[in-house]
């Protein structure tokens, strides 16, 4: 971690000196950056108290939470406290919802190590836990104080999880920025400065462009979605969020070719896009379409029997009904029948 990633005499100003704080992070993360960010609150004279939490998305539990939220409290975390979530997305979620839930709500400072996190989740304001159930269940809002996005915090993840990460810039390329297609296209993944040129583009595109109350830009963040958390419910950990959304977005464009809303040109752009960077576009022959549907079913849209997804009308531009609502209903039978046609690509 370079001093220069921190702009020491702006970043952090949301955070009181005369406070304890609670740094926020899981296992993995602190074995790579905590001996620095221990380093550089010590700087700061930022006092913090520690909480490591176990890797992966099963850290997104009421239990976690519960456990996060009583070692708040038997440690003087008070209304003067910030929570700092260093980490991908699930430390992200975990971190906004205790920042927004504890107290009734405490300030909250972010700094997300994967690319997902940069491109995506840090910069939402929705923080979700899971159920056993189904994916984010539980949710609340919370703007963050500071985000910090940079290419370095990320040096140390492996290649699967910077793809991973990717998904959600291509989704933002797909739904609003053709541009953005076009530098992925030129992406290496060894080169540093093109995924943080990427990563520049998507977070300041998207930050600029965010317009909470219009359906499309709201509808863009969770393109894909809807079929993509259920892959990932059903996988349980076999596959990263990007990977499962990269074949929800797949299949939602054979749903939008199937029922008249895109074209072939748009369909075959997303599978070109998601094979360039090594990412799955089918959904696996074991999974039974059936079990898919079910979990389509605990989506948070979902209403009257139909899944309510957005979907790419041509590359960067969603589809919207007449009075300009992206997220369109599509029955059981429908969806069936662009899995099945995803899944006819398996050769
Ligand atoms: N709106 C939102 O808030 C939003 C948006 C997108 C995704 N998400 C959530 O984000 C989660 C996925 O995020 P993710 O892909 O970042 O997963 P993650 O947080 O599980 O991180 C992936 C893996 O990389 C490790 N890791 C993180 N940073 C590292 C680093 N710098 N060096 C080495 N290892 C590192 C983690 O320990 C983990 O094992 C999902 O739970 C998803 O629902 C939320
Ligand atoms: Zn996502």
């Amino acid at each position: 971690l370079d001093a220069a990633v921190f702009d020491k005499a702006s970043f952090f100003t949301s955070v009181k000196r005369s406070s304890v704080h609670i740094l926020l992070t899981d296992s993995n993360v602190a074995k790579v950056l905590l001996d620095k960010f221990e380093k550089l609150f010590a700087d700061l004279r930022i006092n913090f108290y520690l909480v490591v939490v176990d890797p992966g998305e099963k850290s997104k539990s009421i239990q976690t939470y519960t456990s996060v939220l009583e070692r708040c409290a038997d440690h003087g975390i008070n209304r003067l406290s910030t929570v700092i979530g260093v980490g991908g997305g699930v430390v992200k979620d975990l971190a906004g919802f205790l920042a927004s839930t504890y107290l009734r709500g405490i300030n909250l400072v972010l700094i997300p190590t994967t690319p997902l996190a940069q491109v995506d989740a840090a910069i939402d304001w929705r923080h979700s836990l899971n159920l056993p159930e189904g994916k984010n269940l539980i949710g609340s809002i919370l703007a963050p104080s500071e985000i910090l996005v940079n290419a370095t915090l990320f040096k140390t993840l492996n290649q699967r999880w910077v793809r991973d990460g990717l998904a959600e810039s291509i989704k933002l390329a797909l739904c609003q920025n053709p541009a953005l297609l076009t530098t992925l296209k030129e992406v290496k993944l060894s080169s540093e400065e093109w995924i943080a040129q990427v990563i520049d583009v998507s977070v300041s595109k998207k930050i600029v462009a965010m317009d909470r109350n219009s359906s499309p830009d709201l509808a863009m963040l969770v393109y894909g979605h809807a079929i993509g958390h259920a892959l990932e419910h059903l996988a349980e950990g076999g596959f990263g969020h990007g990977e499962a959304i990269s074949i929800g977005m797949c299949v939602t464009a054979e749903l939008s070719l199937l029922t008249g809303l895109s074209d072939q040109a748009s369909l075959n752009a997303h599978y070109e896009v998601f094979q360039a960077f090594d990412l799955p576009t089918l959904v696996p022959i074991e999974y039974d379409i059936h079990h898919i549907w079910s979990a389509i079913c605990t989506d948070k849209r979902f209403r009257d029997l139909k899944m309510y997804a957005p979907c790419v009308q041509t590359i960067g531009k969603l589809a919207t009904d007449e009075s300009g609502d992206a997220f369109l209903p599509f029955e059981e039978e429908v969806v069936l029948r662009a899995l099945e046609l995803n899944r006819s690509r398996i050769k």
